[in-house]
This record gives structure tokens, sequence and C-alpha cells, in this order.
């Protein structure tokens, strides 16, 4: 590897929590494999600089293989400069109280700029994942101020929404989560979310067929998967950090190396299927090839409680859309 260039990751929101677990697993790689040199970018606000450089420092101090050298900024222009990947983690955390649309005003400033300065330095084999929210909206804003990046380059986070309902599944029919395959979230990262169970597998049988119990659906999975991300900040007075970083690096790591043919849920740029408007960014199953490019599962057939769920939340993407235009966020 020692004469290899590095790949080079960008990281905003670096000197916050979610980046202090997601720095170390992509320096070791856990996101592109043993075989590929990385160079990290740290990128911040300037007051957080020493901060950076203590992480910076315990980076080296790990002495990964896969770790090329780290760099520290707080300027994006700099930080962007021929990026192969982007993780856009940067943003007010939401606090308890709030939705993630509270934050749109605040954060949407932010990935305009970013957005802008990705479009102008970044390499263009680029691919921007954004976890800040709303971060369906906030890629939407970032794509909208980046036009020379084909809109396939960016994705949003709905990652960490899957593996919840993977694991709350998994529970139910006391199967470990390596049994439930073809799950997928459709629509908004926020409580609008639909994880449609009607079309995952349990140890490659229906998994809606083993459970059968609506009340149980609507009652308790919907709500108890839509609401984790508040349950959470209500127990720890914080939002979710770690597993926040795992599912990052999950999303990234399969959208880089391919799923298999397994499903997994990315927020995409929408073209129309499924009925949702052209223009957004929202939430479907995707495959990802070898090649890194991601394809939308065709020809699910919703039954009429699933599709309503779909709409409602893809009306919020609607809305959010409006509010960004109104607030001349694009
Ligand atoms: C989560 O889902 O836990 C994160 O998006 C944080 C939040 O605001 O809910």
């Amino acid at each position: 590897m020692k004469n290899k260039a590095p790949v080079k990751i960008a990281i905003t929101g670096a000197a916050g929590r979610v980046a202090y677990d997601l720095l170390f697993q992509i320096a070791s790689g856990a996101m592109l494999g043993p075989n590929t040199l990385v160079e990290l970018r740290l990128l911040d606000l300037p007051a957080t600089m020493t901060e950076l450089e203590g992480r910076a420092m315990e980076l080296h101090d790990c002495a990964f293989k896969t770790l090329d050298h780290v760099e520290t900024g707080s300027d994006a222009k700099t930080m962007f400069d021929g990026v192969n990947f982007a993780l856009l983690v940067a943003g007010k955390p939401r606090k308890a109280g709030m939705d993630r649309s509270d934050l749109l005003r605040d954060n949407g400033a932010l990935f305009k700029l970013q957005g802008e300065a990705l479009n102008d330095v970044a390499a263009d084999d680029v691919k921007v994942l954004v976890t800040g929210n709303p971060a369906n909206t906030n890629c939407a804003i970032a794509s909208a101020h980046a036009p020379d990046i084909p809109k396939e380059q960016f994705s949003a986070l709905t990652r960490l929404d899957h593996d919840r309902a993977i694991h709350r599944l998994g529970k139910k029919l006391n199967v470990n989560v390596s049994s439930v395959t073809h799950m997928s979230i459709w629509g908004n990262h926020s409580s609008t979310m639909f994880p449609d169970i009607f079309h995952a597998e349990v140890d490659g049988e229906n998994a809606w067929e083993q459970i059968d119990d609506m009340d149980w659906l609507v009652n308790k999975y919907l709500p108890d998967v839509a609401n984790r991300g508040s349950t959470i900040i209500s127990k720890r007075g914080s939002s979710s950090a770690a597993s926040a970083a795992n599912a990052t690096l999950s999303a990234m790591r399969d959208w880089s190396c391919g799923t298999s043919g397994e499903w997994v849920s990315m927020s995409v740029a929408t073209d129309g299927s499924y009925g949702v408007p052209e223009g957004l960014y929202c939430s479907f199953p995707v495959t990802v090839d070898a090649n890194g490019n991601y394809h939308v599962v065709e020809g699910i057939k919703h039954n009429e409680f699933a599709q309503a769920r779909i709409s409602m939340s893809v009306q919020e993407l609607v809305s959010e859309h409006e509010a960004i235009k109104s607030l001349g966020l694009i």
C-alpha cells in the first residue's frame, strides 16, 4: 500500500461526538477495507481547531496501517479539495422537544455553503453522504448548490432507521439480526418514515406472514422505530452518537463496496418512480453493485396501509422542500 495514493475523505462536524466514533473506524479500514489507504480531512468551526489537532494526534497514535495522514481545518474549500468522499455530519443537533425540521433554518445555510464548496473543488467521483439533520432536505440543499456533481452522487442517511427496524423485528421474532433481510425504510428521516416489514424476510420467509398483527405494527413497531431518535434524546440528554456513526460508516461502506444483492435503505434523488415527485431525496430500498452504483429496487407493490404511510412521509418531504424555497436556501 506504501506507494498508492490515498483516498481522500472529508468529515464535517469532525470535532463532534458522532465524528469521534466515526474517524477511528474509517482510519482503521472499516469503511473501505484493509487494502485502501485513506487520508482524513477533519473540518469544523475555527474554535474547535485545538480539539481537532488532539483528535489527529490520537488517530496517528493508533498506527492504523490504512491511515496515510490527517489534515485539520475550518475552510470548506481547502478541506474538500480533491475529496473522493464527503461525510457531512455537521449540524446543530436536535434537543428534547424539537423536531428534526426545527433545524432547517440553522443547518440549511451550512449545507448551501458546503454544496458550493464541493461543487468547486471535490473530485469528479465524490460521494456525498448527509448525516446532519434534517438529513434528506439538507442533502437536497447541498445537491442543488452543486450542479456539476450528478445528483446520484448525493445521499442522505436512513441507515440508522433501517438498522433500528431490523433490530426490533428480530427481537419480535426472537431471531438474531442476521436472519432479517429485505428491510426497507421509505420516506423521510423523521417520525413519518415507514419501515416496510410487509416485504422484509426472516430466514428467507416473509416476515409479516409470521407476525400478522396490525395492532402491534401500528401501536408498537412503527412508533418505536420512528421515535427512536427522540427516545434516545430523552434518555441520554443528547442525540444518538455511536449508533449514528455506525450507520454512517455502514452506509458509506455499502455504497462504495456493494451489497451483494441485499437491500439497504438509502435516501436518494427521486426521479418520479413510486409516485414520489422529482427533486427530493427520499428513502427507498436499494441494492449497490460492485462498482458502487445504487439501484432502487423496482416492482414493489404496497398495500393500502403502507401506501398511505409512505404518501404521508413524502408529503412531509414536499413541505420541507417548499420551506427551503421560501427561506431562499434553494
Ligand atoms: C437519530 O435518529 O437518532 C438522529 O437523527 C438524531 C435525532 O435528532 O433524532
